[in-house]
């Protein structure tokens, strides 16, 4: 009754409202209780040519056109995924020199899918979100889903692993979660950016099985169940067409095929010329290659492809008018829902909330790759050591700048060796060990530090240690993790191996902890106890450690990609420069739909560590599963369980995985893929049961002679385990 007498009251306020507004002569675009279609309409109704146009290119680095006239805004914009960046002039890269936008850092982005918990990922966007909108931002440029094709792409700390279903779960949350803020995702960069070398011009010839069953899901999810309201074409070529000018991609699959409704906006200086990106579905372009002022005259953003050539090609007939009405109805339709959306809230920015987001989802983020069980040195029981040596660059060197436009200026950010001080007081000693050289873009800067002198300090003081923190990996520097170049080699940088070597010789009580974004080759993992991968983990990044080693946290994060031994076990590495990093600009995906995981299944190749994996101080016992049936048809489906206890003594939480594979396909297939996954927390001794409901669509391959997804009559087999190669329970089931 309550309820009722609420809607009444609601419905009478609105129409009073509606009422006022027509008194009062509201246009319809301007009247927030419109649908958005209308206002649309109705604005498009009143503009001038000239107007539509200028929507579609920057007027700065970071915003475009607004229709002043009219009262519509621009749009403002700034890198995110990560936190918003830094405030960046008008008309030039050069920092704006704030002194109020230091940002929340969160967890990059391969920390956000090692959690392999969508609740972080709407956590993650909700936060980051609400920081965006505090700033005035009214578009985020990310999150950034490529597939992860190879371990030497500088960019995959910016992504979400190397498995369409993973990446897809946890993208369709953060985007729900940053849009209900009022402020858009840019989903990047769509698509096939799966390497920095090249970059702007690497061409990639992909088959249609490759692109549909690997590289296009997470964007399908992304729009389709995530209802992103704008993407990001990439810099590369697609068969041919640069990514914001592609046919294929944007018109065909992502605007016609999928119905994407909002805005394509270029990556940085993306679009190539204005009957390409005219015609191919771009909508906003934006730039790095004018400052608008002192080379405005010649060189300003309305000698764009979108600017000046592009109303001229629109006057003359060239281009069509339903060409420019359908980019500014976009256009327009993302302003009411981002600049003009009077719903949304205010945000908040630098809050204790947001810190303590960040660290807990570093914390779910991180994986236990070792913990030899004679030593068992994690978690360090304090009490066992006088003096802990703490060696690595990586536990003083701020990693939440550099990188490139992931990049950030925060207001805090907790270092290892700061967090290890703190929690365990005066045992605490450090030496760097080794060195990088200063964080650049674009070049490699020497470290000015002999690497043999760190080396013989680091040993000799390794020598009185009664226990060794090793804090290495890569860092953010320019052909590290980094944009704009790849990785020279899957080894540690800076002489860390010969480092590791060295120590492992004088002291075996070795807790090694890696921060990367990207998989490293070990050559001493034998030699080492206990190994973690630790990503790049934002403000919070040495509490969320600490948290870890301590064991105020118990472990729970699994690989989103596969570790492998050496280069040439990666499908993109094991064929010849064609396939990496390309001949002549042009680079065949020849490993086709083997990627990670996938390819180490058909090739019988031993990971070093499998996607998937990863280890928790307590035990979890798989029981068998069990179904009430085997055969599925046709809009048939049906249940699986299998019951997981905790038979450890303190509670943890689990990834139960299930993969589905195909055993006679007609086509050549994956052993198996990820088709559900779950996280749960159990106490000791603690038991339940979960439960995957697989349906026929888990059982599809995308059929390149008829360009849609098909199911096979055949057996299969669903495997249920704890990683990629850790199966626990195998079920044969058959589609009829
Ligand atoms: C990057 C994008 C970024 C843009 C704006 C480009 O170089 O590839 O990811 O959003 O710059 O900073």
């Amino acid at each position: 009754m309550k309820n009722i007498r609420k809607k009444v009251l609601l419905s009478v306020m609105l129409t009073l409202m509606t009422v006022t507004s027509q008194a009062q002569n509201i246009p319809v675009y301007l009247d927030p209780n419109q649908p958005i279609e209308a206002r649309v309409k109705d604005a498009l109704s009143k503009m001038t040519l000239e107007e539509k146009v200028a929507l579609c290119t920057a007027q700065s680095k970071f915003s475009s056109h607004g229709v002043p006239r009219l009262g519509i805004p621009e749009l403002w914009m700034s890198d995110g995924s990560h936190g918003v960046r830094e405030e960046i002039s008008w008309d030039s890269w050069t920092p704006a020199g704030w002194t109020n936008d230091a940002c929340t850092g969160f967890p990059a982005l391969s920390c956000l899918a090692a959690t392999w918990n969508p609740k972080m990922a709407a956590l993650y966007g909700k936060s980051i979100g609400e920081e965006f909108r505090y700033r005035h931002k009214d578009i985020m440029l990310g999150p950034g889903i490529n597939i992860y094709r190879t371990p030497l792409n500088g960019r995959n700390y910016e992504y979400m692993g190397e498995d369409p279903y993973l990446t897809s779960q946890l993208v369709v949350q953060y985007i729900q979660n940053v849009q209900n803020n009022g402020v858009a995702v840019c989903v990047k960069h769509y698509l096939l950016n799966n390497q920095e070398t090249w970059r702007d011009s690497v061409d990639v010839q992909i088959s249609d099985r490759a692109l549909h069953e690997i590289y296009l899901p997470a964007w399908k999810a992304a729009v389709e169940k995530g209802h992103a309201w704008s993407i990001m074409g990439s810099y590369n070529k697609i068969r041919g067409e640069h990514g914001c000018e592609s046919q294929l991609t944007l018109n065909k699959i992502l605007k016609t095929d999928w119905g994407f409704d909002g805005a394509v906006v270029s990556d940085w200086g993306g679009a190539h010329s204005t009957m390409a990106s005219a015609l191919g579905g771009l909508d906003i372009e934006m730039g790095t290659w004018t400052n608008g002022m002192d080379k405005g005259k010649t060189f300003a953003y309305d000698d764009y492809y979108l600017g000046r050539n592009y109303l001229k090609a629109l006057k003359e007939g060239s281009i069509p008018m339903s060409n420019i009405n359908d980019k500014a109805s976009r256009i327009l339709r993302l302003i009411f829902r981002t600049a003009m959306n009077t719903n949304r809230s205010y945000g908040s920015f630098g809050s204790q909330e947001h810190l303590n987001a960040a660290r807990e989802i570093a914390d779910e983020g991180i994986v236990l790759l070792k913990n030899d069980n004679k030593k068992r040195l994690l978690p360090i029981e304090a009490k066992r050591y006088k003096n802990i040596l703490v060696i690595g660059e990586n536990a003083i060197k701020q990693l939440t700048s550099g990188g490139g436009a992931a990049g950030l200026k925060v207001s805090k950010e907790i270092s290892p060796l700061s967090a290890l001080q703190t929690k365990y007081g005066e045992a605490i000693h450090y030496t760097m060990g080794y060195a990088s050289g200063p964080t650049t873009y674009g070049h490699v800067a020497p470290s000015p530090y002999s690497a043999d002198s760190l080396r013989d300090e680091a040993v000799k003081e390794a020598q009185k240690a009664d226990l060794i923190i090793y804090i290495g990996g890569l860092n953010k520097n320019f052909r590290q993790d980094c944009e704009s170049g790849d990785r020279e080699s899957l080894n540690l940088p800076f002489k860390q191996d010969q480092l590791i070597e060295a120590l492992s010789k004088v002291n075996k009580n070795i807790i090694l902890t890696l921060l990367s974004g990207n998989a490293m080759a070990m050559p001493w993992k034998e030699k080492i106890p206990a190994i973690i991968q630790g990503w790049y983990l934002g403000s919070e990044a040495g509490n969320s450690l600490v948290d870890i080693l301590s064991g105020d946290v118990n472990p729970s994060g699994k690989l989103p990609f596969t570790f492998p031994v050496k280069l040439a076990d990666v499908g993109a590495h094991s064929f010849d420069a064609e396939s990496y990093p390309g001949v002549n600009y042009k680079e065949i995906y020849k490993e086709d739909i083997f990627v990670g995981y996938r390819w180490n299944d058909s090739k019988n190749i031993t990971a070093l560590f499998p996607f998937g994996y990863g280890l928790s101080y307590t035990t979890f016992k798989y029981g068998k599963a069990t179904f009430a049936k085997n055969t599925l048809t046709q809009n048939g489906e049906f249940k699986i369980s299998i019951p997981i206890t905790n038979t450890g003594k303190i509670k943890g939480k689990e990834v139960v995985q299930l993969y589905i594979g195909e055993e006679n396909p007609s086509v050549p297939r994956p052993r198996k893929e990820l088709k559900g996954f779950n996280k749960i927390e159990l106490a000791p001794g603690e038991t339940t049961n979960i439960t995957f409901k697989i349906t026929p669509d888990m059982l599809s391959f995308y059929d390149d002679a008829q360009q849609t997804w098909r199911n096979e009559p055949g057996k299969f087999k669903a495997y249920i385990g704890s990683s990629s190669t850790d199966i626990k329970s195998t079920i044969e089931l058959t589609f009829k």
